[in-house]
């Protein structure tokens, strides 16, 4: 049978700086789903990227005495390079400074154009450079002391005035209204949805798709009109459809993946998703994502992070303060991901040993060792199975799977962690009850049992938890001689239960211990 295609996408980051943990959360959490998607037997295509036209961009790159494409070079490698370091699976990394990239965004706008959306008229208004997004008077704050216009996120917006081309987004406010209300799936989580109701409700006006080449010359040629540069947002959104081979609308690729199931993107910028992505897909005659999806702003020690702070985290010092496998499970179980997380050092440091070190991996290098041990490094045979038993094993399976995949579909990963860990906990207290050790000479075939039981909740375990900690969890199936094709979500089932006389190889802990160094300064600071 042929596979379900699941098409998922994160934003593209702007390459004016370096990769921060915000970004890094943005990427883990949207791998998350893609694993698990292709665990659960879907076709996944994840696609990343980077976002590297526009005035932010050319700016930065002239404070730091740069060419615009030298500085996006530099910082592309920077976040492709995140994107290894975490685990990312994706299957394609865009830059939009690419050929194929350029072709797709200038196929988009001759379509828009085609459809009659487009005209030349003259812009003036308020524009921020740092979102580069458009303000209305009324969303900005004053600051009396500076005489500076901020908009709803802190940044500055400045009054502009230019001749340019505009889109007819005026035109799609009833097209789009309906849209929401007959997809409420459409825009997630709710409270976004309800404020992007309420900001459409409000009216749309024609929107300033280019800029005078004489003012930004860093971007991609309007078709047919070489004194215009394409709007930055307008060429950055196209990369979803870029990356299907778009306008190649006959390939494999773009019959197959578009439209995209998921683009998850963070609150700040949902209004460019939301509002302008699906108009210009009508407009140019495709289909709709069918949700965006998005998640919150992380905090650093309770604070926004931000380089006059001086908290901004690099993922890389991270990942050499606590490892990989941490981070991501910390990120992803301790976040509720449609709002604000919080990384702190010290809840960090307790939620990893508590749940990994001494919660899964304890459980799992106890029991494998036990099983090393005092049953020849083999899978041992099982006797008849006690009520405990099954209750537990059960609890691993198909039930198990139901909860993964009933929460995973709306980003719930904290709770699907915990239907894992309850697993874990559960096991943990089976092994007191049981108590092998006493069993192991009293009832010796008994022992085996239990520990056969065990090697089956962690098969469990290790086989739901491959899409948050893949590493880890693979070392541990590794250990037990799960072969590499048994290791999808179908398997957590008792039809494919561990054989008896299954070779184990030698047990190690697959999590360590994090202790406290002066290196963890660096991060709780
Ligand atoms: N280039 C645009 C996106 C274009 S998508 C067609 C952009 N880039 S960005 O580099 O500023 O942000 C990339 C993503 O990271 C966005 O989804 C943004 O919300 C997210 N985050 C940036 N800082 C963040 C946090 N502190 N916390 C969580 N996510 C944050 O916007």
């Amino acid at each position: 049978m042929a596979k379900t295609p699941f098409y998922i996408t994160t934003a593209i980051s702007y390459v004016n700086g370096s990769p921060h943990l915000g970004h890094a959360y943005e990427a883990i959490l949207t791998d998350v789903m893609a694993r698990f998607k292709r665990l659960d037997g879907y076709d996944v295509m994840f696609l990343t990227g980077t976002d590297e036209h526009g005035e932010k961009v050319a700016k930065t790159a002239e404070q730091n005495g740069m060419k615009p494409k030298e500085f996006a070079d530099k910082n592309a490698a920077e976040f492709q390079a995140m994107t290894k370091l975490l685990g990312i699976s994706n299957d394609d990394f865009i830059r939009t400074t690419e050929e194929r990239h350029h072709i797709a965004s200038q196929a988009i706008w001759k379509r828009l154009q085609d459809n009659g959306d487009i005209y030349l008229g003259k812009y003036k208004g308020w524009y921020s450079i740092r979102e580069e997004g458009y303000f209305t008077e009324d969303e900005l704050t004053k600051i009396p002391e500076t005489g500076e216009y901020l908009t709803p996120n802190g940044t500055e917006a400045k009054w502009v005035e230019e001749e340019s081309y505009f889109f007819k987004l005026s035109e799609y406010t009833d097209k789009l209204l309906t849209y929401y209300e007959d997809h409420p799936e459409f825009i997630q989580p709710e409270s976004r949805r309800n404020e992007i109701i309420s900001f459409v409700k409000g009216g749309l006006k024609d929107l300033s798709i280019s800029r005078h080449k004489d003012r930004l010359n860093w971007g991609i040629p309007v078709p047919e009109d070489k004194n215009h540069i394409m709007y930055v947002w307008l060429d950055a959104l196209t990369n979803y459809i870029t990356g299907v081979n778009f306008p190649d609308e006959s390939s494999e690729n773009f019959k197959k993946f578009w439209p995209a199931d998921y683009h998850v993107i963070g609150k700040d910028i949902i209004r460019f998703h939301a509002v302008y992505w699906p108009a210009f897909l009508i407009s140019a005659g495709l289909d709709i994502p069918k949700t965006i999806f998005a998640h919150g702003f992380i905090n650093v020690q309770g604070q926004k992070m931000s380089k006059s702070v001086g908290n901004v985290l690099s993922p890389i010092d991270m990942i050499d303060t606590y490892g990989l496998e941490q981070i991501r499970y910390f990120l992803m179980r301790e976040i509720s991901h449609g709002q604000d997380g919080n990384f702190s050092h010290e809840q960090a440091i307790e939620r990893m040993n508590a749940d990994l070190a001494n919660g899964i991996g304890n459980l799992a290098q106890r029991t494998l060792s036990m099983i090393y041990k005092n049953c020849n490094s083999q899978i041992p045979e099982h006797g008849e199975f006690t009520e405990q038993d099954n209750a537990l094993m059960n609890q691993g399976y198909e039930k198990l799977l139901e909860s993964l995949r009933q929460h995973t579909d709306k980003f719930e990963y904290n709770i699907v962690i915990e239907s894992i860990m309850s697993l874990a906990r559960n096991a943990d207290k089976y092994i007191d009850t049981q108590a092998p050790w006493i069993l192991k000479k009293e009832d010796p075939k008994r022992m085996e049992t239990v520990l056969y039981v065990l090697s089956e909740v962690i098969r469990c375990i290790a086989i739901s938890i491959q899409f948050i900690t893949p590493d880890a969890a693979g070392k541990i199936l590794d250990q037990i001689n799960v072969s590499e094709s048994n290791r999808l979500f179908k398997h957590l089932s008792a039809d494919y239960s561990l054989k008896a006389g299954t070779n184990i190889n030698k047990p190690y802990g697959v999590f360590p211990r994090i202790v406290e160094d002066e290196q963890m300064q660096k991060v709780s600071e």
